[in-house]
């Protein structure tokens, strides 16, 4: 059976795009549209995390209890399908696009990717859905751990202020009901459980480069890392 599946199947040799960075930094947007631009696929490894949450969530299973959580993350059967703006998911046929983006989920999966078994078991599945190439690969720890040999790596960043106001727009625009200071003391303490675990910490790899999109929109920060890439595809 195919376990996994990303939308289509991408020739062999192309390079592997890894984005790291915190909650809110413009990763999702930024990924989209660089993966448009480049005619690759994109792998949301948060989305994997969050529906890892759901599910447990869903079935009853406590967001600490990892050998259920582990059980879970071995059985996933995975679909993305990047449609314009919208990275849809299905996961074992069930579409979680929006399911898995409440508040409470973001939480659950900051907490469920704590647990070692949990991101041992995904680890595995995120590189067979990136074996092909041609697939940008955005999360915490893509460019540390999950791709270390990425062909591209950034580290996408904006300051706390800006990161909390997307969020929180993002949030209202989806008719949530929240405040600009509980999204902000939210996405603090998700950070310093996702930047403070012992395994595959958010951190910028070595041979990252630093983007900052405080002051920077989306399509600049697309440019500047359309252009990178097109030179490693160039050179591969
Ligand atoms: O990118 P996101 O907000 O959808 O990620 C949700 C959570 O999943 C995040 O708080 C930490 C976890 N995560 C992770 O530990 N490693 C990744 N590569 C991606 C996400």
């Amino acid at each position: 059976m195919v376990k996994t599946q990303l939308m289509k199947e991408v020739a062999k040799g192309l390079p592997v795009v890894a984005i790291d960075g915190p909650a809110g930094a413009g990763k999702s947007a930024v990924s989209k549209r660089l993966t448009l631009a480049l005619g690759y696929q994109l792998l949301d490894t948060g989305a994997l995390y969050r529906s890892i949450a759901y599910l447990a969530q869903k079935g009853g299973i406590d967001w600490q209890d990892e050998q259920g959580l582990a059980e879970i993350a071995a059985k996933l059967e995975v679909d993305f399908r990047l449609d314009g703006e919208i990275n849809h998911l299905h996961v074992g046929g069930e579409d979680l696009t929006e399911l898995i983006r409440s508040p409470e989920i973001s939480v659950g999966a900051s907490i469920v990717s704590r647990h070692p078994m949990v991101r041992t078991a995904l680890l595995q599945l995120q590189r067979d859905l990136a074996s092909s190439g041609g697939v940008v690969a955005e999360g915490r720890d893509v460019g540390t751990v999950v791709f270390p040999n990425a062909d591209a790596k950034f580290f996408l960043t904006a300051s706390d202020e800006v990161r909390a106001q997307r969020r929180y727009d993002e949030l209202i625009s989806k008719g949530v009901e929240t405040d600009f200071e509980s999204t902000l003391k939210e996405m603090l303490e998700r950070d310093e459980r996702d930047t403070g675990r012992e395994l595959a910490p958010l951190i910028q790899a070595e041979d990252a480069i630093l983007v900052d999109s405080s002051n920077t929109g989306v399509d600049e920060v697309v440019a500047q890392m359309l252009a990178h890439v097109r030179q490693v595809e160039a050179a591969l």
